[in-house]
C-alpha cells in the first residue's frame, strides 16, 4: 500500500508513501479516492489530515505517466471528491508541494505547513499548464495578483509568504503531524469550500500588463501564456468553465513536441549527475580546491566552487595577475548581490573563502586542483609536473583544457589515476554544462568525485571520452564547417543567423563568433595548416586578415558601434568575403535549420559510434547546457529521432 491510514483519536492521518517524491500516480489516486469514501462513512472520524512520507508532501502528478492517456480516477476527479468530502480535510505540507501536489492541497479544506515548506506550480517548465485546478483554485484563494506569478511565471512561495497570502492557514513550528492533528481536532464539521471566492475582472490594463510580463518570462515557451489564458477564462466564465478549459488545455499541451522535449530533459537532467556505473563508488571528500590561472576560466571556476560553499585557493604566476583574478571574483560576487541574488554579507562571505597565492607551492594542501592556464601543452605539462610533486598523492588533479589531449598533458604525471579533465564552459559560474573527461588511468573513485562535485555545484555533468574538442567543441566545429559551406554556396550568413535565432537560439553562429572573437578560430586554422592539414581558405580567414576579429575590433561578420553589441550589416565585411561567396540560390529558412540540425545529429551519431559519448541524451544535454540549443526542441538527437519516428 502506498497510502497508510492512522487514527489519532477522531482524526484520520493519511500518509502518501510513494518514493522518491510521492508522485500522484494512478494507484495512489485510486487508493485516496476510495479512502475518501471510507472516511466519509466512518462515524468515528471527525477530520482528515493528508501528509507525505519522507522529505516532502507531494512533488506533483507522476510525469512518467504523461506518455499514456489519462487513467481514472484522474487527479481532477480525486480533488473534486476530496473537496466534496463531508469531513474537513487538512493538508499538512512539509518540504515541497508542487504541481498536482499543491493542487491536491488546494482541494483540501485547510492547509497547514512546516517552516521552510515550498509551494509552487512548476508545470510550465514541462510545457504544460496546471491540469487539476491550480489555475482556478489558487487565484480564488490568494487573489489574481499573487497567483499569476505562481501559475505562469515559475514563482515559488515559502511557508511564510504562503501564510501571508492565505494559502496556508497556519505554520506549525513543532512536529508537523502532531500539529496538524491538533489543528484538525479543533475543526467543526462544517467545511469552508477552499478557493471558491468569486473573482472580479481587474480590467484590460491588468491583463495586458500580465501578458507582457508572462511573455517576457516565458523564454520562448508557449505554456506560460496558455496558463495565463486559463486563469482569465475562469475569471470571464466562472470556476467550473475555467476548470474545464484548463483541463482541455493541459491535455492538449501534454501531447505537443515542446512538452515531450521538456519532459525528456527533466528526466535526463536528473539522471546525468548519477551515472549507474558509479552508484556504488564512494567519492573522495573535497574540502579545499585550488584553481591554477585566474583568467577568464579560472576566476569563473573559482566562483562556481565558492557558490557551492567550497573554499578556494587561486594561484597565478605573478602578483598583478593574481590581483586581477581576485578582483574579477570580487566583482562576480558583488554583482550577484547588486542583482539581489545574494545578500552583501553573503558576497563578503564568499570572497572571504578565497585566498590567493603566487606560484603553486600554496596548493599543497588542496584536495582538488583545477588547472585553467593558457591553452599550451608545454605550459600545462609544467604545471602538472609541479603539482604532481607538490600535492598529496591522493589529491585530484584536473585540467580545463578545451582541445589538448589530456593523455599528453598527464604524460609522466606520477599517480595518473587521480588525473581527470573537467571542462567548464564560459562563464564557468553560470553555464551548467561540465564535460567530465576521464584519462585512461583515472580511477572510478576520482570519476565519482567529479560527478559528486558537479552535483554540489548544480552542474549538468556529461562524460566524454577523449577526442579533439570532446563532445561539445567537436560538434561546434562541425557546425562551423557546415555554415561555411552554406555561405560559400550562396546563403547569406545573416540569413543563417536569422534562421537559427527564429529556431530558438539566443544568437546565430556568426553573431556568436563575433562575440567570442574570430581570431581564436583563425589561430586554430593556422596551426592546423602549419601541421600540414588541409584547411581551405574561408571567409573567416579573410575577415581576420583584414583586422576584423569581432566585437572587440568594432567589427567581424557585422559592424558594431562602440560599447554596443548590436550587430549591423557591414558593407566592408561583404566586400572582404565576396571572393569566397558563391552565387547559388540561397536556402530557405527551414532548409537552413534542417541542414544544420542534421549536421549536428550526424556528428552526434559518429560521436556515439566511436564511444566518445555514452548516450544520445548526453549529447543533447551538451547542446542544451553548453551551446544554447533551445530547450523546447530537446536537442539535435531528440529532434531527429522524433522526426525519424514520425
Ligand atoms: N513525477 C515523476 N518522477 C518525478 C517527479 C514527478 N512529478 N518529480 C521528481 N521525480 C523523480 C526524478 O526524476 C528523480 O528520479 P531518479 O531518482 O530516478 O532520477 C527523483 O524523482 C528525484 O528527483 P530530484 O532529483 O529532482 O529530487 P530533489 O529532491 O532534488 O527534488 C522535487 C524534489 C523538488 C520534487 C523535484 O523533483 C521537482 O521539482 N520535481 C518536479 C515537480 C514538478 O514539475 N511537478 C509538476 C508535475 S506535472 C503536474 O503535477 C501536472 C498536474 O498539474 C496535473
Ligand atoms: P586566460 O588567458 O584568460 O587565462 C589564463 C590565465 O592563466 C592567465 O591569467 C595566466 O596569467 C594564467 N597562467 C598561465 N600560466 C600560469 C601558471 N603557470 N600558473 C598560474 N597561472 C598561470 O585563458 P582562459 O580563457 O581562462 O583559458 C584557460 C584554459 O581554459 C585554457 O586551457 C582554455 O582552452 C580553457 N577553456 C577556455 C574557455 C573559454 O571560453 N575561454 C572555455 C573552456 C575552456
Amino acid at each position: 500500500m502506498t497510502i497508510t491510514l492512522d487514527r489519532h483519536g477522531s482524526v484520520a492521518v493519511l500518509t502518501i508513501d510513494n518514493p522518491p517524491v510521492n508522485a500522484l500516480k494512478t494507484s495512489v489516486r485510486a487508493q485516496l479516492y476510495q479512502l475518501v469514501e471510507v472516511l466519509d462513512a466512518d462515524p468515528e472520524i471527525s477530520a482528515v489530515v493528508l501528509r507525505g512520507a519522507g522529505k516532502l508532501f507531494v512533488g506533483g502528478a507522476d510525469i512518467g505517466e504523461f506518455d499514456r492517456p489519462p487513467e481514472t480516477p484522474t487527479l481532477p476527479d480525486l480533488i473534486l471528491r476530496v473537496e466534496a468530502a463531508v469531513k474537513p480535510w487538512v493538508a499538512a505540507i512539509h518540504g515541497h508541494a508542487l504541481g498536482g501536489g499543491l493542487e491536491m492541497a488546494l482541494g483540501c479544506h485547510y492547509r497547514v505547513a512546516a517552516l521552510g515548506a515550498v509551494m509552487g506550480l512548476p508545470e510550465v517548465n514541462l510545457g504544460i499548464i496546471p491540469g487539476a485546478g491550480g489555475t482556478q483554485r489558487l487565484p480564488r484563494l490568494i487573489g489574481l495578483e499573487a497567483a499569476i506569478p505562481v501559475i505562469a511565471e515559475r514563482v515559488m512561495l515559502d511557508s511564510d509568504r504562503a501564510l501571508q497570502l492565505g494559502l496556508v492557514d497556519r505554520i506549525i513550528e513543532g512536529p508537523l503531524t502532531e500539529g496538524a492533528v491538533a489543528f484538525a481536532a479543533r475543526l467543526s464539521q462544517t467545511r469552508p469550500p477552499a478557493g471558491t471566492r468569486p473573482l472580479s475582472d481587474p480590467g484590460p490594463a491588468f491583463w495586458e500588463a500580465a501578458s507582457a510580463r508572462v511573455a517576457k518570462a516565458a523564454k520562448g515557451q508557449s505554456a506560460p501564456l496558455a496558463a495565463l489564458h486559463a486563469v482569465r477564462h475562469g475569471v470571464d466564465h466562472g470556476c467550473e468553465a475555467g476548470l474545464r478549459q484548463e483541463r482541455e488545455t493541459f491535455l492538449a499541451l501534454k501531447t505537443t513536441q515542446e512538452s515531450a522535449a521538456l519532459r525528456y530533459l527533466f528526466f535526463a537532467e536528473r539522471a546525468a549527475p548519477r551515472p549507474a556505473d558509479l552508484r556504488d563508488v564512494t567519492p573522495r571528500p573535497i574540502a579545499l580546491v585550488g584553481v591554477v590561472g585566474g583568467g577568464t576560466m579560472g576566476s569563473g571556476i573559482a566562483a562556481a566552487f565558492r557558490n557551492a560553499g567550497v573554499p578556494v585557493i587561486l594561484s597565478e604566476r605573478e602578483a598583478p595577475a593574481l590581483e586581477r583574478g581576485l578582483a574579477t571574483l570580487r566583482g562576480l560576487f558583488y554583482a550577484a548581490a547588486r542583482r539581489g541574488h545574494i545578500s552583501e554579507a553573503e558576497a563578503a562571505a564568499r570572497m572571504a573563502g578565497v585566498t590567493g597565492c603566487v606560484g603553486l607551492e600554496g596548493l599543497s594542501s588542496c584536495d582538488l586542483v583545477v588547472e585553467a592556464v593558457f591553452e599550451d601543452l608545454n605550459v600545462k605539462r609544467k604545471v602538472f609536473a609541479d603539482l604532481g610533486r607538490l600535492c598529496r598523492a591522493d589529491a585530484v588533479l584536473a585540467t580545463n583544457t578545451s582541445y589538448i589531449d589530456p593523455r599528453q598533458i598527464a604524460l609522466n604525471l606520477p599517480a595518473p589515476e587521480r588525473f581527470i579533465g573537467l571542462h567548464f564552459f564560459s562563464p564557468a559560474h553560470v553555464m551548467k554544462l561540465l564535460e567530465v573527461v576521464p584519462h585512461p588511468a583515472t580511477s572510478s573513485e576520482v570519476l565519482a568525485t567529479a560527478f559528486q562535485l558537479a552535483r554540489q555545484m548544480g552542474k549538468v555533468p556529461v562524460r566524454s571520452d577523449i577526442c579533439e574538442g570532446f563532445i561539445g567543441n567537436r560538434m561546434l566545429k562541425r557546425t562551423r564547417v557546415e555554415t561555411e559551406a552554406l555561405v560559400r554556396a550562396g546563403t547569406p550568413f545573416a540569413a543563417i543567423d536569422a534562421a537559427l535565432r527564429r529556431f530558438g537560439f539566443a544568437m546565430g553562429p556568426f553573431e556568436m563568433q563575433d562575440m567570442a572573437g574570430l581570431d581564436i578560430a583563425y589561430m586554430n586554422r593556422e596551426a592546423a595548416r602549419a601541421r600540414g592539414e588541409s584547411v581551405p581558405e574561408g571567409p573567416l580567414d579573410l575577415l581576420v586578415r583584414a583586422g576584423r576579429k569581432g566585437i572587440k575590433t568594432g567589427g567581424g561578420w557585422y559592424d558594431y558601434a562602440q560599447g554596443d553589441r548590436t550587430p549591423h550589416p557591414s558593407e566592408a565585411a561583404a566586400a572582404i568575403i565576396a571572393p569566397l561567396v558563391g552565387a547559388g540560390a540561397p536556402l530557405a529558412e527551414d532548409q537552413i535549420v534542417d541542414r544544420l540540425i542534421g549536421a549536428l545529429a550526424d556528428e552526434g551519431r559518429a560521436i556515439l559510434a566511436e564511444g566518445i559519448a555514452s548516450s544520445a541524451t548526453d549529447i543533447d544535454l551538451v547542446q542544451i547546457h553548453g551551446y544554447g540549443f533551445p530547450r523546447t526542441k530537446g536537442g539535435p538527437m531528440f529532434l531527429t529521432d522524433r522526426k525519424a519516428k514520425a
